[in-house]
């Protein structure tokens, strides 16, 4: 402890922005009176379609369900190895669990963070069948790039586009390169709606089966029935999951997509201050955005300089929770947690880089929820903590 803390509150790190709009839709949502997956749900699926590019959504209850779904919908070979970074959240790697698939982790870039795609090259065997690239923080990976390797070695693309709802690729929303795009609404991303996600494609057909998987597997979800004039039954087409979003979420998450032009200037005006106010202090900033790729800025992820300073990762954190500032690791290094390690036998040293970020990594709050005074704190509590 090295300072008693100045602030009354404490700051909520990825504390979302709630507005009005969102209050008042849920309101009018409960009056309604349904609050299941109906028009709200199809009105945020044809939005976010539009807003993304794609030809066709479908709104599931997490980030972790669009990943699985959309791997399943592949319809991979039980044990086919699925190639993605080891610098990302544990969902994206489970999900492939899930499906009956292999994770194979390659290493990440120290620069960006993103996937190493020399790396992953060199681990495609004749079993891998997919890759699924993290667009880390928001910064898009090199989809071109993504895309020839899968081009050379066959492999299916599912993008985990959980940080990524506003980045884009030379001039293309993420998410509309691979075969899927997945992205969360989990209450820290750019987009709420609390817990939520949404696969989008461009197939409709493969877009129908991913809804059919959603609910249960019916053949028509509850509302689609509701509205169709008299009584239907439904049809199990296969034994599918209970994915589906809610239309209390989709109140929240229309409005918030409305908004998400607006709240991705005030992320850039946080990250151009912390920019300018962290320069100089022992820690590697975020690089820059690539030339022709627009960043969704979700993360402002720095690392601890132990060249210049002997103050650990783990000290910045527990510092910046003493001086009521939130904070995150984004990510320690996920082939070394317990079950990966464990189960695919991989040992410290086989992934240097994302191992390396991984025991370095801090985020200070970015979210549009973060005022002035706020960002001031957090760059007092830096110095305080770094000078
Ligand atoms: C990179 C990444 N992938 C997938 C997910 C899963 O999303 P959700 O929490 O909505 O299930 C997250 C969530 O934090 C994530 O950060």
């Amino acid at each position: 402890m090295t300072a008693p803390p100045w602030r009354d509150e404490y700051l909520v790190f990825g504390s979302p922005c709630i507005g009005e709009e969102e209050r008042r839709e849920v309101l009018a949502c409960i009056d309604s009176r349904w609050l299941g997956a109906g028009p709200r749900v199809h009105r945020l699926e044809s939005e976010f379609k539009d807003y993304v590019g794609a030809g066709q959504a479908v709104a599931v209850n997490s980030g972790t369900a669009a990943l699985h779904l959309a791997l399943l919908e592949l319809g991979l070979p039980a044990g086919s190895e699925v190639i993605t970074s080891a610098m990302t959240f544990c969902a994206t790697a489970n999900a492939i669990v899930h499906a009956g698939l292999v994770p194979v982790f390659a290493d990440c870039d120290r620069r960006t963070l993103n996937i190493d795609l020399a790396d992953a090259e060199r681990r495609v065997t004749g079993r891998t069948r997919a890759i699924v690239p993290v667009h880390f923080a928001g910064r898009p990976c090199d989809m071109r790039a993504v895309m020839r390797l899968a081009g050379r070695h066959r492999l299916r693309v599912v993008e985990d586009c959980a940080h990524a709802i506003e980045a884009t690729f030379e001039g293309r929303h993420v998410g509309t390169f691979g075969d899927f795009g997945c992205f969360s609404f989990y209450v820290t991303k750019n987009v709420t709606t609390v817990e939520g996600g949404m696969v989008v494609c461009d197939d409709a057909r493969r877009a129908d089966r991913i809804r059919v998987l959603a609910s249960n597997g019916l053949s028509r979800d509850a509302w689609r029935r509701a509205s169709s004039g008299a009584y239907v039954h439904y049809d199990v087409l296969e034994p599918g999951f209970k994915y589906n979003l809610t239309d209390i979420a989709a109140s929240f998450g229309i409005h918030q997509l409305a908004r998400i032009e607006g709240a991705h200037a005030r992320r850039r005006e946080l990250w151009d201050f912390y920019r300018s106010e962290l320069d100089g202090l022992p820690l590697c900033l975020p690089a820059d955005p690539e030339p022709g790729t627009r960043h969704a800025l979700h993360l402002y992820t720095c690392l601890v300089d132990d060249r210049s300073t002997r103050v650990s990762r783990d000290a910045v954190l527990s510092g910046l929770h003493d001086l009521k500032i939130g904070s995150g690791v984004h990510y320690r290094a996920l082939h070394l947690q317990s079950y990966y390690r464990d189960t695919f036998g991989y040992r410290p040293g086989d992934r240097p880089n994302a191992e390396f970020v991984g025991d370095r990594t801090f985020s200070i709050p970015l979210s549009p929820s973060v005022t002035d005074e706020d960002a001031r704190d957090v760059v007092r509590a830096a110095r305080l903590l770094l000078s």
